[in-house]
């Protein structure tokens, strides 16, 4: 049986630091299903569809291996897609102390309502003060967000603004 895991987020935009943690769960499991979900707490910049495909081409971009499915998710729970898939495992990436309060109780309700386990992995340190939102502000005032995103969003959003 195939172990796979599930990267979820709203990478709204990708960036490096969401494909370094995808690479290095490419590295572990032997399917990994990056999903895009909606966060009703955060203002939308791209639809999903965009950020669908900005991860693909990310993925390609950055050669990560092929075990890695991008796709979305829209009705009910997380957990729901896990079990739909048979995947055991959620990864989430940890760049400091702040993710780990906001992840934990998220890891804790998931496991309750479903036993998938929460796997946490370890960024580059050099992408710790990478997040989408720092992106969106950066790039909604006219700034380079070129160091922090693939070029295929650079590209795109360059293109949008
Ligand atoms: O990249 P983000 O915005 O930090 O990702 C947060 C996300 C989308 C992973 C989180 O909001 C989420 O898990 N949403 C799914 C809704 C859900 O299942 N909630 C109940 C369990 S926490």
């Amino acid at each position: 049986m195939s172990a796979i895991a599930v990267v979820p987020g709203s990478f709204d935009p990708v960036t490096h630091g969401h494909l370094d943690v995808i690479g290095r769960a490419a590295g572990i499991f032997d399917e990994v299903h990056v999903l895009v979900v909606h966060n009703p707490d955060k203002a939308a910049l791209l639809p999903i569809a965009q950020r669908v495909s900005l991860i693909q081409q990310a993925v390609v971009e950055a050669g990560l291996p092929d075990n890695i499915v991008v796709t979305s998710w829209s009705v009910g729970l997380l957990v729901d897609y896990c079990v739909e898939v048979g995947a055991k495992v959620l990864v989430k990436g940890i760049r400091s102390q702040v993710d780990v309060a906001y992840e934990t109780p998220m890891a804790i309700v998931n496991r309750n309502l479903s036993g998938v386990e929460t796997v946490f992995l370890l960024p580059d340190p050099a992408h710790a003060h990478v997040s989408s939102s720092l992106v969106r502000q950066v790039a909604g005032l006219g700034g380079d967000i070129s160091p922090y995103v693939p070029a295929a969003v650079a590209a795109f959003l360059q293109s949008t603004s």
